[in-house]
């Protein structure tokens, strides 16, 4: 599949199951003390590097963007589907949404202090990440950090229904020292990982990487 079609897929399919995501996933984090710790972490060390915007890149509803607000960030969200975008807008009016791409991010250089990477790259093929990789390093300020989850395995999945939809989506499974090298070369370093077992929910271990641009010498 060509990536301007990848992209096409990806959108329509999030367009289609934008509401009843919304409404599924509402208070998962309520049930995943795991992934809020990390969550939490990476919210500790954005506040003292210094605060500064933080993009929740692939936001969907925005159910995790307004769980960042909590935390004490000053937090945004960026998608590809604009049905997901007015989805968080119409749950969440005091928070800022805009429609977007992680492969040509609208941020100037070094602007935020972190980004939010949460199951949005589990469409996109291995080869592409390295673009998305060096688009999250461009955007992020030197000492800024970056949380990004995923699904642990080595294969690619298709969905041709979900969240009670017809659609057309690959889901990418990826093993986390993969994705943390990968993070490595594109500037990002490691600071810590934790890949946790499925939950009763989940088919696979799900892996979550806090990492880190460094201070400029
Ligand atoms: C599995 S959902 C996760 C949504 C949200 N992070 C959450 O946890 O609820 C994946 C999201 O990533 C978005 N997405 C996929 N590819 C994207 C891209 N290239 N740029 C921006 N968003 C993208 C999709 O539109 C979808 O909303």
């Amino acid at each position: 599949m060509t990536t301007t079609r990848r992209t096409h897929t990806t959108r329509a399919s999030y367009d289609t199951v934008a509401a009843d995501y919304a409404e599924l996933l509402r208070n998962e984090l309520a049930n995943k003390p795991l992934d809020r710790a990390m969550l939490a972490a990476f919210a500790e060390h954005v506040r003292a590097g210094g605060d500064g915007p933080v993009a929740d890149l692939g936001c969907g509803p925005g159910r995790v963007t307004v769980h960042l607000e909590g935390l004490g960030l000053d937090a945004y969200g960026i998608d590809l589907s604009p049905e997901m975008v007015a989805t968080a807008r119409l749950a969440h009016p005091h928070l800022r949404f805009e429609v977007g791409t992680m492969t040509a991010l609208d941020i100037e250089d070094e602007a935020l202090a972190g980004a939010l990477v949460w199951y949005s790259t589990v469409h996109t093929p291995l080869d592409e990440l390295p673009v998305m990789f060096a688009e999250f390093h461009r955007v992020l300020a030197p000492g800024g950090h970056l949380l990004i989850a995923f699904k642990v395995g080595d294969e690619r999945v298709h969905l041709d229904h979900a969240y009670g939809h017809d659609l057309d989506l690959d889901v990418y499974r990826f093993p986390p020292q993969l994705i943390a090298e990968l993070l490595g070369h594109a500037g990002l370093a490691e600071v810590a990982r934790l890949v946790r077992e499925a939950d009763a929910r989940e088919k696979t271990p799900q892996a979550f990487i806090l990492a880190r641009k460094p201070e400029r010498e």
